[in-house]
């Protein structure tokens, strides 16, 4: 459809609809000045296009667009998360919706389980994986033996790589082997180097959290789509410039 085809929506009745807030709040945040359409302050009874029009929420984008999907989903191990192979294997995308065709945001090894998010959403793509969002990321590794505590202050403090230093990270051990990891960078298999680095090989790998995403009821291989509160929390806390 061209966008001149697109109806012409009142501002109040989509900000509503995608779950912002009731109506009467919603119509409180207008008359707040807290919602923008392409850059001017909103009022309300404006008519705007979901499809195209630009919305934010105390300058935090709105995804009222109908087209842009998100999915959380918790990869199961043996899951390549490339959006396409070229030797025609199952790759995670194959375990959403085929349409509208998404994307991982990302990646995680192979051998990596737990949280990715897949979306079509190019702009949200772009502000996560950028490396100066540096978004956390948290990990529970699972290594063969005891970690000392100089081994976790040097996971602490950072680990030269081939590619550079690592940067500080959050770690605690949870029980013998058993590590809790929270980084904000994306270094190539940077956890599993990490830890080879201290001498302790990766036995398992987990992705617990992106952001302030969790979701603890995601068996291995399920998904859920997120909400647009979900997505607002999730900017507010993690991605806003
Ligand atoms: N670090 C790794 O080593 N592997 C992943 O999949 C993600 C982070």
């Amino acid at each position: 459809m061209s966008s001149e085809n697109q109806p012409q929506e009142k501002l109040q009745k989509v900000l509503a609809s995608i779950g912002l807030a009731s109506r009467r709040v919603v119509e409180d945040y207008i008359i707040d000045e807290r919602i923008t359409v392409n850059g001017e302050i909103a009022h309300i009874g404006q008519r705007v296009n979901r499809h195209e029009d630009q919305l934010l929420f105390d300058g935090v984008p709105l995804r009222v667009s109908p087209e842009l999907t998100y999915y959380l989903i918790h990869k199961p191990l043996g899951i390549i998360s490339t959006a396409k192979d070229p030797q025609g294997r199952r790759t995670i995308v194959d375990l959403v919706p085929p349409e509208p065709r998404v994307y991982p945001v990302g990646r995680l090894d192979k051998e990596t389980e737990g949280l990715i998010l897949l979306t079509n959403d190019g702009d949200l793509t772009y502000r996560l994986t950028h490396p100066s969002h540096g978004i956390e990321k948290e990990y529970l590794v699972k290594v063969g033996k005891k970690l000392s505590r100089g081994s976790l202050r040097q996971l602490r403090e950072g680990i030269t790589l081939d590619d550079g230093l690592t940067s500080p990270a959050r770690v605690s051990q949870i029980q013998d082997g058993v590590v809790k990891i929270v980084i904000h960078e994306g270094k190539n298999r940077q956890v599993r180097r990490m830890f080879q680095a201290v001498g302790h090989p990766v036995e398992r790998l987990i992705r617990t959290r992106i952001g302030n995403l969790v979701d603890h009821t995601l068996q291995s291989g399920q998904w859920r789509e997120l909400t647009t509160l979900d997505l607002l929390h999730f900017e507010v806390d993690q991605v806003v410039d």
